[in-house]
């Protein structure tokens, strides 16, 4: 996906400073009045991608924020500004999103293990869907929607059993998948419906997992969905709308990926070729609408010359952000005041674990001060973690160029605090 122009999103200025949104992220920093690690992102250009998204779906159809990607309020509120939904997949997320303004009928709820206090609170609330992950999730649904006097509206969450070519731990759509009812167990899935009264279905969803370059594999699964639906309706059940899920992917600085947008139009299409265009379409993307538009601002805490290799040690880890370690990310490490340099310096965090490692990255000779750790706004503070007794990072916004929220760190001291308390 191409960067919109500055001063959206990541770019250098004339001075080759790195800026954010307008401003160069080394005066953000100090404007913040943050220590460092700190994730800082854009509301103009995350409102901006969503507002794209949300003209090139059209009216009556909605963009359900994946809140799981970047939860920070600022965030959640600039998307529900600019007239996103939410996908969320726990009370918590479900707290915010209330409290950003998002209400219940844009709200879709996944997750394979919902528990009873969750399935209440999406009853009551009268969810645009609880997405059901499972056969056996119906029956709990239902009991818990009488014990309410309500009706719980359901979608069936369907694992299309498509392969995509991402990494193992962000593809959900395989049939050895915890997620999503498989076809062969859909006439189950219908009898339960058939016979609960307590239970609408609303809905025929999927989501095949994340890092998508371009529509295909995303279409495969909606096909999918298309077929499970013309069966649901040919069953009588009204149906109201159709989820393809999340997962349109960005550009890392490696290999491209289409727009959001390029998405959009492929479902919809996809739709009317399916004689399915009265129904409302739901897509959830998380990683694209914030990704880009976020970075992890970290300094350098020294460097290590050793067997021939040149380290760089900064202070952001994998508890910060875990992207790297868990998925073998690759997130591009440059100097926030200076243009990269040519000697490839390998960049580790302080955690006492190997996999505590950015990279290699080119950075001169003698690199020190701030530096930042690109497209970091999708799955950075939402996984950090304190582990090492580590104090999880500071979070800043940004809109036209200026601060406007500064989160610190917890700290240290609330880190201590709670292991004593253990
Ligand atoms: N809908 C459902 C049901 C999901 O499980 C997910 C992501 C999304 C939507 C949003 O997917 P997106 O558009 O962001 O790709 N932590 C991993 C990604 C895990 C995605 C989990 N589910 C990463 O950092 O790459």
């Amino acid at each position: 996906m191409a960067d919109p122009a500055p001063p959206f999103g990541f770019h250098r200025d004339a001075l080759g400073r790195a800026c954010l949104g307008g401003a160069p992220l080394s005066e953000l920093l100090a404007a913040s009045g943050l220590e460092t690690p700190a994730y800082v992102y854009d509301l103009d250009a995350i409102q901006d991608a969503t507002s794209r998204l949300v003209s090139a779906l059209g009216p009556g159809n909605l963009v359900a924020y994946a809140v799981k990607a970047n939860s920070a309020g600022s965030v959640v509120r600039a998307v529900a500004e600019a007239g996103a939904g939410a996908d969320l997949v726990s009370g918590g997320e479900l707290q915010v999103a209330l409290a950003c303004g998002i209400t219940p009928e844009r709200i879709v709820m996944s997750g394979v293990a919902k528990s009873d206090a969750e399935l209440d609170r999406a009853i009551s609330l009268g969810l645009c869907a609880i997405q059901v992950e499972s056969v056996e999730e119906l029956p709990r649904v239902s009991a818990r929607a009488a014990a309410l006097g309500a009706v719980g509206r359901v979608s069936l969450r369907i694992n299309p059993g498509v392969e995509i070519d991402s990494h193992a731990h962000i593809a959900t759509g395989h049939d050895e998948a915890k997620f999503g009812i498989l076809e062969q167990d859909l006439p189950a899935a219908l009898e339960i419906l058939r016979r609960e009264a307590s239970l609408s279905l609303v809905g025929v969803s999927t989501h095949v997992g994340s890092m998508l370059r371009e529509p295909e594999p995303y279409l495969e699964s909606a096909r999918v969905v298309c077929q499970v639906a013309l069966h649901c309706r040919a069953s009588g059940h009204p149906l109201e709308f159709v989820d393809f899920g999340g997962g349109f992917g960005i550009d890392y600085g490696g290999e491209p990926a289409d727009a959001p947008e390029v998405f959009a139009r492929a479902a919809l299409g996809l739709l009317a070729e399916w004689g399915l265009a009265d129904l409302r379409l739901v897509v959830e993307p998380g990683r694209a609408l914030v990704g880009p538009y976020g970075v992890l601002l970290t300094r350098a805490i020294q460097t290590k010359r050793s067997g021939g290799r040149h380290t760089l040690m900064i202070d952001a880890g994998m508890n910060d952000l875990i992207r790297p370690a868990l998925y073998a990310a690759k997130h591009r490490v440059e100097p926030c005041d200076a243009l990269p340099g040519a000697l490839p310096f390998r960049v580790v965090g302080p955690v006492c674990e190997s996999s505590d490692d950015f990279g290699e990255h080119p950075l001169g000779d003698a690199p020190s001060g701030l530096f930042v750790v690109r497209d970091a706004g999708a799955y950075g503070f939402t996984m950090a973690s304190e582990y090492n007794g580590r104090a999880l990072p500071g979070e800043i916004s940004v809109r036209a160029g200026r601060v406007v929220k500064a989160a610190p760190s917890p700290g240290v001291a609330a880190w201590v605090t709670r292991r004593l308390e253990a």
